[in-house]
């Protein structure tokens, strides 16, 4: 997409850390903005940070999970500015527990935010964008969605799903000749709020138990890697620029993705794992 200027763009989990990064990216280049997010403090605190700017913005809670709030908010979208050109569907929650002793109350919410909401959104703002002919449609996934870290389950699972679904809709659209894009975004550690928002949002409330001092290890380098991590307003360009060049893949970190390489040669020349 190459013209920003007096068009829309409605991003999820609007009110702190990336989306919050993708908001200020977007309103430089004199969009109007629908943020939406759980968290109704930090939402107002992102609305007033845009109207003192003079920028044209509408904020929502909308829990990204739930089908009817995201209908609601592409209806506060269309009703309040006509149309929809770029959505980031971005809310996301993340808590380091191994894959076999993630509760079952944890998966179903974890999936439930990071890849129902991601699938809401396609489902709910694709065929307005395709209606007006021409507009990007963005989810978030991580580098979690590329390789399949340890202590990551669930967010692995939901990530990944994220990976497929983006791609398999920016497949349809080329096969189509849209002018629509897809992309998906990757982020390496970014420093943001993630941490403490998960254990706040978690069913239940609170940090999982870690099974064992490796795994308790393991989640507290996650941590002070996203404490050494990139500004979350670098990201929000990065995702800018990637929609006006029509990327499909946004990776914040493009190094790691030689992961993904030699995940890739050790599939092929030894179908294991990892190489021995
Ligand atoms: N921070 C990182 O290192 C990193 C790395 C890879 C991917 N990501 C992904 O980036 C996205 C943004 O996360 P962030 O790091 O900016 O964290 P953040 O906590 O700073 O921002 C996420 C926002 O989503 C909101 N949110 C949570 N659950 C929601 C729900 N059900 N409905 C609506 N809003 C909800 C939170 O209130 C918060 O404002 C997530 O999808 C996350 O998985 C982050």
């Amino acid at each position: 997409m190459q013209e920003f200027s007096g068009r829309t763009a409605v991003i999820t989990g609007a009110a702190s850390g990336i989306g919050l990064g993708m908001a200020r990216s977007f309103a430089k280049r004199g969009m109007q903005l629908v943020l939406a997010d759980l968290n109704e403090e930090l939402l107002q605190a992102a609305e007033q940070e845009f109207l003192d700017a003079g920028v044209e913005v509408v904020s929502q809670i909308c829990d990204a999970s739930k089908l009817d709030h995201v209908e609601r908010l592409a209806n506060t979208a269309m009703d309040r500015f006509g149309g929809v050109h770029v959505v980031c569907s971005n809310a996301g929650v993340g808590i380091p527990t191994s894959a076999r002793n993630v509760k079952l109350s944890d998966w179903e919410w974890i999936i439930n935010v990071d890849l129902w909401g991601p699938i809401y959104a396609v489902k709910t703002f694709l065929p307005l964008i395709e209606a007006q002919g021409e507009g990007h449609i963005n989810a978030t996934s991580s580098m979690a969605g590329l390789i399949s870290s340890q202590m990551m389950g669930a967010y692995n699972v939901a990530k990944h799903g994220v990976v497929a679904l983006m791609a398999a809709t920016e497949r349809e659209l080329r096969a189509k000749q849209s002018n629509v894009r897809a992309s998906v975004l990757c982020p390496g550690p970014i420093n943001t709020n993630i941490s403490r928002h998960s254990v706040d949002y978690r069913p239940g409330r609170g940090k999982p138990k870690n099974d064992n001092e490796k795994a308790g290890k393991l989640a507290g380098n996650i941590q002070s890697a996203l404490e050494q991590g990139m500004h979350p307003d670098e990201v929000g360009e990065l995702v800018a620029s990637a929609i006006e060049e029509e990327k499909f893949w946004i990776l914040t970190h493009p190094r790691w993705a030689k992961a993904v390489q030699k995940q890739l040669d050790a599939m092929v020349d030894e179908q294991t794992l990892t190489r021995a």
